[in-house]
Formats: structure tokens, C-alpha cells, sequence
């Protein structure tokens, strides 16, 4: 083990963060109401140019208007190459309240993109008196934000989350597809004669959740578009899941309770996880690093496996 220690990443629960285009704003109270942890209330891709301005101030009266309860409150604004982005920061710095607790910068390409949007929210923060030191999520999109996803993740201490987002990072990378995630159809391997298809976002998922978890960083799976497809939507946040992310994305409000559902520890994966935290107890007070469960090795690193399945259920129990 290097003799510098993985830090955690924020705890709190970020199992499914539910968007909605700043301009639509009937939404804006269902999301509240909804099951997600996290809401991502957007400026960019979502709301069309002339629609902007309008969006930005619905935003910020709905931050201070609407009971968000105990969810994560995001907004996500527009990319560094458009006109818009500094507008969306200084707006929603000077002029919303407390209550928001993140802005997302989407299409992050290097760790200058973050330092900028640091830079102008540092002065805004320090400018106004406020109290509350905004948090920053990315979205690796494009072939440059999968180069330096770990400086990405290193850039401030206001990083708390790294989102892979599918459709931009595909385009960015010439990818032949126009899904927004998901099996591939022309992404398969033969074998006497039979198609398998495996998962081609796997090894840019696998980067992003190493430098996440390298920098104490939430490792969060982007959208599926396919709102209809609710097994495609399944098998893609289970695969996300057992890579390491925490959590995916929702469009349409019937992925929430599927990213839950598959992003909470089951109760026997729960109770076994504190079976083995007990055994492991049990033979260490009697001076051996590794012990048998179920018929299977234990050992120290099981510890940490398991240490992290019950922080996640004691988070999900947690009274708000
Ligand atoms: N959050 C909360 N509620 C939502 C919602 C959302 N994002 N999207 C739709 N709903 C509500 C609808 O208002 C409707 O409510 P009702 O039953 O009270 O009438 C219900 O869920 C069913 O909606 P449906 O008719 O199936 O969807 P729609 O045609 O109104 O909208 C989308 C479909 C995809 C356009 C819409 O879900 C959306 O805008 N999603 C977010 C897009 C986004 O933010 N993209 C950026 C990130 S990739
Ligand atoms: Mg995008």
C-alpha cells in the first residue's frame, strides 16, 4: 500500500441524481418530490440558447422557493467554449441562496477548466459573504476529459463528483453510434458463431471511478436515454455499480426508483457484510490476519470491502 492513503469520498447518498431543463419549470416541484438524492436542475444542453436567460432566473427563485428537503441540490451550467457560462456562475452565486449546494461543469477537458470556474466562484463567494463554500461536479464527455480525468478529479478541493456522460464523450470520440449508453449493437465478439456484446463504456467507466476514488471523488454513471428501455437501464447501473459507482443518472422520472434500487445494498448483502466484519473481529483478537466465511477466504482487505456496503446502508438509514 502506498503510504499515502485513499481519502473518502463525501458521505452522503448519490445513488440517482434526477435532471430537468431549467426552462421547464411544472418540473421543478416534482423533482423535489421525487426519490432521487441528488437534483441536477440544467442550463446547458437541455434548455435552447434563447431560453438561457429565462432558465437561469427560474433557477434561482425556484433554489430559494421550493422545499428540496434533504436532497443534494445541483445546477448544471454551460460548457467553457460558450458564452454563457460565466453569466450562469455569477447569477447563481450572487443571486441564489444558501440552499444550492453544487454547480456542474460540463464537457471538463483539464484541470485548468475546473481552476477557472474555482477562480471566479472564490471571488463571487468571498465578494458576497457567502457562508457556504459551493461544491463542483464534472462530466467527462469528450476524448480530452477521459485523457486527464485524473487531474480532473484533483483540481480543488470543491470536487465531489465525476460523472461519465455517454452521448458527448461518444460523439467526442467518433464513436459509430447515436445512443445515449448501453449495448452496442455492433460492438460484439464471435465465438462459433455466436454474438456476445460486450460493454464498450467499461474501460472509460473504469478511469473515471480510479481517479475518483485516487482523489475521494463519487463516481456517478451518466444518462441512459432510452427511458422506455427499463432492463437496459438495469443491466447498465449494475455493470456501473460493480465497477465502483455509486450512483446514475435519471431523465425521465421512472429511472429513479430502478438507480435506488440498484444502487442500495441488499439487506443480505448488508448482514453479510457485518457477518464478516464480526468474523474478521473475531479472529484478529485471536492474533490471525485472515479467517473463513462461508467457506470462503476473509481477510484484511475484506474488511474494507465490507466497511463499505454498511456505510452505505447506515446512510440510507440515517434519519434526514
Ligand atoms: N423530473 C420530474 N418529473 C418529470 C420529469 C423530470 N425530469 N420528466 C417528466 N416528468 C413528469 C411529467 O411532468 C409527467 O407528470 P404528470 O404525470 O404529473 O403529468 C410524468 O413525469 C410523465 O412524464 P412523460 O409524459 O413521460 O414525459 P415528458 O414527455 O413530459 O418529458 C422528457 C420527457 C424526457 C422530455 C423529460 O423527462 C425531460 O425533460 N427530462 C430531462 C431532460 C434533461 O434534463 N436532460 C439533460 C440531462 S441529459
Ligand atoms: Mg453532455
Amino acid at each position: 500500500m502506498s503510504f499515502r492513503t485513499q481519502p473518502l469520498p463525501p458521505a452522503r447518498l448519490n445513488r440517482c441524481q434526477l435532471f430537468g431543463p431549467g426552462s421547464r419549470t411544472a418540473l421543478f416541484e416534482k423533482m423535489a418530490k421525487s426519490a432521487a438524492d441528488v437534483i441536477n436542475l440544467d442550463l446547458e444542453d437541455s434548455v435552447a440558447p434563447d431560453d438561457k436567460a429565462q432558465a437561469r432566473a427560474n433557477i434561482i427563485a425556484a433554489i430559494g422557493d421550493i422545499d428540496w428537503g434533504d436532497k443534494t441540490l445541483s445546477v448544471r451550467i454551460n460548457g467553457l467554449d460558450t458564452p454563457y457560462w460565466y453569466r450562469d456562475v455569477v447569477d447563481l452565486l450572487e443571486q441564489a441562496g444558501e440552499r444550492l449546494d453544487q454547480i456542474m461543469i460540463p464537457k471538463v477537458g483539464c484541470a485548468a477548466d475546473i481552476y477557472a470556474v474555482d477562480a471566479l466562484a472564490s471571488a463571487i463567494e468571498a465578494a458576497k459573504g457567502r457562508d457556504k463554500r459551493i461544491g463542483f461536479e464534472a462530466i467527462i464527455e469528450s476524448a480530452a476529459g477521459i485523457c486527464h480525468v485524473e487531474e480532473i478529479a484533483a483540481a480543488s478541493p470543491r470536487m465531489q463528483a465525476i460523472s461519465l456522460g455517454a452521448a458527448d464523450f461518444a460523439a467526442s470520440m467518433g464513436m459509430a453510434t447515436t445512443g445515449i449508453g448501453g449495448t452496442q449493437e455492433n460492438y460484439y465478439m464471435l465465438r462459433e458463431g455466436q454474438r456476445y456484446w460486450p460493454d464498450p463504456w467499461h474501460w472509460a467507466q473504469t478511469a473515471i471511478v480510479a481517479a475518483c476514488r485516487t482523489h475521494g471523488v463519487l463516481p456517478v454513471d451518466g444518462p441512459f436515454g432510452d427511458f422506455s428501455d427499463t432492463d437496459g437501464y438495469v443491466a447498465q447501473a449494475r455493470r456501473s455499480a460493480t465497477l465502483g459507482m455509486v450512483g446514475k443518472w435519471a431523465i425521465h422520472p421512472s429511472q429513479v426508483a430502478l438507480a435506488n434500487e440498484v444502487f442500495s445494498p441488499s439487506h443480505e448483502a448488508v448482514t453479510e457484510a457485518r457477518e464478516i466484519l464480526a468474523a474478521m473481529d473475531e479472529a484478529k483478537r485471536s492474533g490471525a490476519g485472515a479467517t473463513v466465511y462461508k467457506g470462503r477466504l476473509v481477510d484484511i482487505a475484506s474488511i474494507k470491502q465490507a466497511e463499505v456496503i454498511v456505510r452505505q446502508a447506515e446512510l440510507i438509514s440515517a434519519p434526514a
